[in-house]
């Protein structure tokens, strides 16, 4: 098994530290436009290998994609992260042109691979990878809901006093501070619904923390997160290269599903070695078809920014 990680700031070396420690891939390379950059982060991740006891093989790469050759399963992170007060959106301008550059690159090596989407605008950005790349839509998954998840959890576990690792909880919709959707009412402790532990305002408080957990996080920190963001992308890598049919929201491309089409949204799938393969309907309430088609809406508006940019 082969893995490249595009783009070796924070989020990618993480995504690929994790990816090693976890030995996912035999192969791991790490590629960054930055002169030297991934070699350095490569060679630094295979210095913890003896203490750590992994054998996957990691190295870096200056923007060389030969490197890259033969590659079953692709995470693209490069792009510009977010600044404190700025909000994913913002990116679209410089990161749709990266984005579309490392599609092509990846593609003339790896024609096979399977692609993850972690660079933002997460959304739009799976979405120019489709139709970029006109890959059939099972091998490109966005990223996004797994994390936006994964802080649910964590948010929902404060509040209970309990392990995150006991919650079932799914965010859906877009990846950003308002088009994600945590839907609390099929939150569970084990199998016991959320709702009946927790007071609406505690419910409402938990939504709207998880909705700006990434700009929280942006604020605190200086920049983009990253431990998170990077599991999230290994976690994706590991139900691929295991092939678990694990059920993850993804931003993945709908074609009727959930009432949309010509989008790439966050909906529940399983995920294993040919990409997703399923998508989970789940009966959504009026309240919460409401807001999935306002998540759809702003998606779109952001998609059609597309069209506009210079080729
Ligand atoms: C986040 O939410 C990087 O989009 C990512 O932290």
């Amino acid at each position: 098994m082969k893995v490249t990680v595009v783009g070796a700031g924070a989020v990618g070396a993480t995504c690929a530290d994790n990816i090693a420690r976890k030995e996912l891939a035999e192969e791991l390379v790490l590629l960054d436009i930055r002169e030297g950059f991934a070699e350095g982060k490569a060679q630094d991740i295979m210095q913890s290998a003896t203490l750590l006891g992994f054998d996957t093989r990691v190295s870096g790469s200056t923007n060389d994609y030969t490197k890259t050759a033969g590659s079953d399963v692709v995470v693209i992170t490069s792009g510009l992260p977010r600044k404190p007060g700025m909000t994913r959106e913002e990116l679209i301008g410089t990161n749709a042109g990266i984005v579309k550059t490392v599609t092509d690159n990846i593609l003339k090596y790896s024609p096979e691979a399977l692609l993850i989407i972690i660079s933002n605008p997460m959304d739009t950005m799976t979405y120019l990878t489709l139709k970029e790349s006109g890959l059939p839509r099972e091998r490109i998954i966005g990223m996004g809901g797994t994390l936006d998840s994964s802080r649910f959890k964590y948010q929902l576990s404060q509040h209970l006093g309990c392990s995150p690792a006991d919650l079932n909880a799914l965010v859906i919709g877009g990846h950003g501070d308002t088009t994600m959707i945590p839907l609390i009412r099929f939150a569970t402790w084990n199998s016991v619904p959320v709702t009946k532990l927790l007071s609406e305002e505690k419910q409402k408080q938990i939504v709207a923390d998880t909705m700006v957990g990434g700009a929280t996080l942006t604020k605190l920190i200086g920049t983009s997160a990253w431990y998170a963001p990077g599991a999230a992308g290994a976690a994706l890598v590991e139900t691929i290269v295991r092939d678990e049919k694990k059920l993850f929201t993804c931003c993945v491309s709908l074609e009727g599903e959930y009432g949309q089409r010509d989008i790439c949204l966050g909906v529940p799938v399983t995920i294993g070695k040919k990409g997703w393969e399923k998508i989970i309907p789940f009966e959504l309430n009026a309240d919460e078809k409401a807001l999935f088609a306002k998540s759809a809406d702003a998606v779109r508006n952001m998609n059609d920014v597309l069209s506009t940019l210079k080729a």
